[in-house]
């Protein structure tokens, strides 16, 4: 679709950016197993390998309710654009460079795709008078805190990594946008997400590549780390919920939660709610796959929070969240899907 001609008529499309992304493609698909139809945007950087992204771009294609816009979201005019051609009512904005380590030392793409493309979301949303942006923030935001599990009204003013400052900076910035132009905003901040077609840069891919070639995986921190892991199905539910449920303008809060406010605007932890140590990923690595680990300890990652614990109960009530997979079936889930691609 060019950004110019209006592809779709009413009932108006979700657009959702990072279609081509491993959260991405799980929500397009079922936005479009629920019937709606879905605009998806992506840029198809090259941060991993870009097959995978074609891979799931080729599997949304086959959906009739489905179109494609190649654009990088950090140009006003072909953003505008796209904003003016599609009209969405609702928003699902995606797009990111990822990747806390990254961001460490490629600093620049992070101001780029996460601050530049997200001010441009926000113009388009506006120009067109969205009814909901829900957007990925991330459990990064926390940075290292002693007091677990962690909670949307505890602070988040400490980020670890640049990565985790502009997901921070994106709440702000959607705040500021709620207040002064009543665009209502859910940021969603997500847990180590996981699953099939998910990203080649995490741990659970990683450590599955590294077991299966015989290498050793690294354990950073000497294997200390606690991470809520969330399978990718409930971070779709979770999403498609919070996005059916747009926030009001209501008075303001009396406490002094940083995730309230008069405006509509929301932020909600989405974890899986049940924090395990990163020896039981690779414990449950091995039975899924059938093959034992090297297991190498390593000492800590300066931007590396050691543990995430969710409390994902502000999601609950809101909009009855209610993850369901624990971490073996996941992880069993992962490695079908992994053993099952080509060439493996
Ligand atoms: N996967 C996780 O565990 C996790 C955890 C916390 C937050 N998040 C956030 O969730 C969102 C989705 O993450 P993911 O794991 O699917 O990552 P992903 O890298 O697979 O998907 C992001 C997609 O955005 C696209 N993109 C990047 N910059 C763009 C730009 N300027 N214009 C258009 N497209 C662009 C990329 O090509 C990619 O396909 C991101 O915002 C990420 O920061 C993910």
């Amino acid at each position: 679709m060019s950004p110019r001609a209006p592809a779709l008529s009413d009932p108006r499309p979700v657009l959702v950016t990072g279609a081509a992304g491993f959260i991405g493609y799980h929500v397009a698909e079922a936005l479009l197993a629920r019937g709606e139809r879905v605009v998806g945007v992506d840029n198809m950087n090259a941060y991993y390998d870009p097959r995978l992204k074609e891979e799931r771009l080729a599997r949304l294609s086959a959906s009739p309710g489905f179109e494609f816009v190649r654009l990088d979201l950090a140009e006003p005019a072909p953003t505008a654009a796209l904003f003016a051609a599609c009209r969405p009512q609702r928003v699902i904005h995606l797009a990111a460079q990822a990747g806390v380590r990254w961001s460490v030392s490629h600093p620049e793409d992070f101001v780029t795709a996460n601050l530049v493309a997200f001010l441009q979301v926000l113009e388009g949303c506006r120009a067109v008078g969205v009814q909901h942006l829900v957007y990925a923030s991330s459990s990064s935001v926390y940075g290292d805190q002693a007091r677990q599990p962690l909670h949307e009204g505890s602070g988040a003013d400490h980020p670890l990594s640049l990565y985790a400052a502009t997901k921070r900076c994106n709440e702000l910035m959607a705040h500021s946008y709620a207040h002064l132009f009543g665009l209502p905003s859910t940021g969603l901040r997500y847990f180590s997400v996981y699953g099939p077609y998910g990203r080649p840069d995490m741990a659970v891919y990683l450590f599955a590549e590294a077991m299966r070639a015989g290498r050793p995986i690294q354990l950073f921190n000497h294997g200390d780390m606690v991470r809520d892991f969330t399978y990718v199905d409930d971070v779709v539910a979770g999403t498609l919920a919070a996005l059916d449920h747009p926030p009001a303008a209501g008075p303001a809060p009396e406490d002094d939660d940083p995730a309230r406010s008069a405006a509509p605007f929301r932020v909600y932890n989405l974890g899986g709610g049940s924090p395990r140590p990163l020896v039981d990923l690779v414990d449950a690595l091995e039975r899924a796959l059938g093959v034992t680990a090297i297991r190498e300890l390593v000492g800590p990652q300066p931007a590396d929070v050691r543990e995430t614990r969710a409390d994902v109960s502000r999601l609950a009530d809101a909009v009855g969240y209610a993850p369901s997979v624990p971490l073996e079936e996941g992880v069993r889930r992962f490695a079908a899907w992994y053993l099952g691609r080509s060439g493996r």
